[in-house]
């Protein structure tokens, strides 16, 4: 249990931890080079951690001190007398089906905690399955635990039915050591990292739209990358200085990829006060420093096309949505309902407790405001994402909040609460 009080303020600067997602693949790519990945500012989660302890069973090379990883494949990849155990990190579980489908004679088995085996796995197999690769789980393969044998894949072509970076990650990774090209086509675009990354190593790949094809390439040059920090956790701290009456924070070397940064088109129409500074680029990402002081907020409609955009900013943007002005509607975001848990009734439920007008509907909310909250309990549902946001609706509320189960921000944000007591300090000293 943790209580959060409401601040008075939000005052100072923050560096947020670097970005989960590239960090991911980072490792991963690791995995299919002899000289491997020279990773700084590699994610602090448990997450990322999950990955390089099963790329450690693998056989691969990780050496690993703070922020600083390097990933290499050592003697290739091997089988694993363990279970390969992604815990809570989908991403670890479904990349790791791209990487291993395709390694010739490989044998392992995929598992993951109570929510991750709860989680649709067919839209990686599927796809998996149809260019060549034998892999097997519980609900026909719909469900962790999943076995993996590696084979011979021939590529193909693949729509799918809705915009996932995991499952375009998963089919590239394969694509790599497939006999022919691998065609992605998703409904609207996803995060592209995977692509920049590999477009950087030399990977040959035509870039559409909503369109990548790769051609195989299955040994990597090595590389260095340095890990932007991750936007979706700057997010909560960006809705929160925008809330809390006299806040100014600015956060620091924010990765700024224009297929991340949903939530920023979406709250700059609502009326945020959003200043860039500092923008470069470093690994193909854009960077830069955000300045963001507290604004009045004006309700808005979110459609289906903006949500693979902000997908993972959507139960922060609920809390800002809480106190804009008017009606906000937040549709097309069904996906959200598959995530670490249900996150539209993980939020519906939370921010209704401490007072918000909220309606949850099967693929969104829509929420009415300004509506004051005031302090209560709520349920974090152990995912990371819905503690943050709900400990902005605490940071704004007129009491405190207590979260019944504040340690799964460990999964990508272990120092969060530092940095809200931080920010609560500096508001005290200005
Ligand atoms: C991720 C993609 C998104 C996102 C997740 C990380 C990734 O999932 O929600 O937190 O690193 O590729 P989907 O691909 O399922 O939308």
């Amino acid at each position: 249990m943790r209580k959060v009080s409401p601040l008075k303020g939000m005052r100072g600067s923050c560096t947020v931890p670097g970005d989960k997602s590239i960090s991911h693949r980072a490792a991963l790519l690791g995995a299919l080079s002899r000289e491997g990945m020279d990773i700084s500012g590699y994610a602090p989660g448990e997450d990322c951690g999950r990955t390089l302890a099963c790329l450690e069973q693998l056989g691969c090379r990780v050496l690993r001190e703070g922020s600083r990883v390097h990933v290499s494949r050592g003697e290739g990849i091997r089988e694993s007398r363990e279970v390969l155990y992604a815990g809570n990190s989908g991403t670890s579980a479904r990349l790791l089906c791209g990487l291993l489908a395709g390694v010739p004679g490989f044998f392992g088995i995929i598992a993951g905690d109570a929510s991750l085996s709860t989680r649709p796995m067919d839209r990686v197999v599927a796809p998996l399955r149809s260019a060549g690769a034998r892999i097997d789980g519980r609900e026909g393969g719909n469900r962790l635990p999943l076995s993996i044998r590696g084979a011979s894949l021939v590529g193909g072509t693949f729509t799918l039915p809705v915009a996932s970076a995991q499952v375009k990650t998963a089919l590239l990774l394969a694509g790599l050591s497939s006999q022919g090209s691998v065609t992605v086509t998703e409904p609207s675009p996803s995060r592209d990292h995977t692509e920049r990354m590999l477009g950087s190593l030399g990977v040959p790949l035509v870039r559409e739209e909503n369109k990548i094809t790769l051609f195989p390439y299955p040994e990597l040059p090595g590389a260095k990358w340095e890990i932007p920090g991750d936007f979706s956790s700057a997010a909560f701290w960006i809705v929160g200085a925008a809330l809390v009456r006299d806040s100014e924070v600015l956060l620091e070397n924010v990765g700024l990829n224009p297929t991340r940064t949903g939530l920023l088109d979406v709250l700059e129409r609502m009326g945020l006060s959003l200043q860039v500074e500092n923008l470069r680029e470093s690994g193909g990402e854009p960077l830069g420093n955000l300045r963001i002081r507290s604004a009045f907020l004006e309700g808005t409609r979110v459609e289906a096309s903006e949500v693979p955009r902000m997908v993972d900013e959507l139960p922060v943007l609920a809390v800002a949505a809480t106190q804009a002005k008017g009606k906000t509607e937040i549709r097309g975001a069904r996906e959200l309902r598959y995530k670490e848990c249900d996150r539209i009734r993980g939020m519906a439920e939370g921010l209704a407790a401490l007072g918000a007008d909220i309606e949850e509907r099967e693929d969104g909310w829509i929420i009415a405001g300004p509506t004051p909250l005031h302090g209560g309990s709520v349920k974090t549902l152990g995912d990371h994402r819905i503690a943050m946001a709900l400990s902005i609706a605490a940071a704004i509320a007129r009491g405190p909040v207590e979260l019944d189960d504040p340690a799964c921000v460990n999964i990508s944000y272990p120092s969060f609460f530092d940095s809200l007591e931080d920010f609560r300090k500096g508001a005290s000293e200005a």
